[in-house]
């Protein structure tokens, strides 16, 4: 049996690592996406090892250390697929960018085995594996990449088993996402974040409830689609983010140079201390930003992304 799994990137849009003490972020689906077929082979003579091909790595058990078992690998066991498997992960999210790339390729090769080996999707048991991968790429992960690949849309999320979908009308935004170059490694940032919290808990304690009031603002901006609000509680997000130590220059000067040319507001976006910074432009200001924006750094690249309803999907192949 052939089956073929197909999940959204992500951006963070407000409350990054706050969310993983607890306190609610907000996050959608974006119009880049991963897909991954996953062929069961006959048992038998195909009894080996799973063979997983990505686009961007080759055969991945080929870039870990020997012994090491890669998380994808791992995604099949769970799904009960540890042996006679071939998949093929692709994939449009650029990685290391803080838009989700790990969360949805893991999400995608999930939905794909689960079908591939029982002809329907049982949803708690992928999203148990592809949360298991992402424990590799993260660290501690709140599980806010992956709700937001399952689910699409807009998502206000408390944790893995209480988000709501914000019902925002605003599946037209645009975001300019610029990818700065810099790596960005999720599970540093978290374990330094953490860090900083338990050695400054009384400060830090006052910083996360601050981090609570902005998303409470930020829903009813959404709900109003008051995006002047909506890009100023970006900017005070951005603050907290650099307070707790997760921004880095290069984000700072793009955000002041988007800003300054008339953006409504931008932070970094995902992890930080590297990846992608966010900004959020009506619609006829959104060339000069890019412009102001491409002519003062030597960024990696930069995407005009559009909110997506659709999460993860998937079906038969023949
Ligand atoms: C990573 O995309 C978002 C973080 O908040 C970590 C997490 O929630 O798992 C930094």
């Amino acid at each position: 049996m052939k089956a073929i799994g197909d999940a959204p990137g992500k951006i963070i849009l407000l409350g990054e690592h706050f969310v993983v003490k607890g306190i609610p972020a907000i996050a959608f689906s974006i119009n880049l996406r991963a897909n991954a077929e996953v062929k069961v082979l006959n048992s038998g003579r195909h009894n080996g090892k799973p063979k997983v091909y990505t686009d961007l790595y080759g055969r991945v058990e080929k870039c870990l250390s020997r012994g090491k078992i890669h998380p994808y690998c791992t995604v099949l066991k769970l799904i009960g697929l540890a042996k006679g498997v071939m998949a093929r992960i692709r994939s449009r999210i650029p990685p290391c960018a803080g838009l989700g790339s790990s969360s949805a390729t893991s999400l995608a090769l999930a939905g794909a085995a689960c079908y591939a080996r029982m002809g329907r999707i049982d949803k708690e048991l992928v999203l148990k594996a592809a949360l298991e991968a992402d424990k590799y790429f993260h660290g501690k992960p709140s599980g806010i990449d992956t709700i937001t690949s399952l689910v699409g849309g807009f998502i206000l999320f408390r944790g893995i088993n209480d988000y709501e979908k914000l019902n925002s009308g605003s599946t037209e935004l645009r975001f300019i996402v610029v990818d700065t170059g810099l790596p960005k490694k999720t599970s540093k940032a978290v374990m330094k974040v953490l860090s900083l919290y338990n050695r400054r808990k009384r400060i830090m304690s006052k910083v996360y409830e601050a981090a609570r009031e902005l998303i409470d603002e930020a829903v009813h901006a959404i709900k109003r689609r008051d995006y002047a609000s909506l890009g100023e509680l970006m900017l005070v997000n951005q603050g907290l983010l650099n307070t707790i130590g997760v921004s880095f220059p290069e984000a700072e000067s793009i955000i002041a140079t988007a800003v300054n040319s008339g953006a409504l507001g931008a932070k970094i976006t995902g992890a930080g201390l590297g990846g992608s910074v966010i900004i959020l432009a009506e619609e006829e200001k959104i060339n000069r930003v890019v412009e102001a924006v491409r002519s003062r750094f030597s960024i990696k690249s930069y995407y005009v992304v559009k909110t997506d309803p659709r999460g993860l999907t998937v079906k038969a192949r023949d």
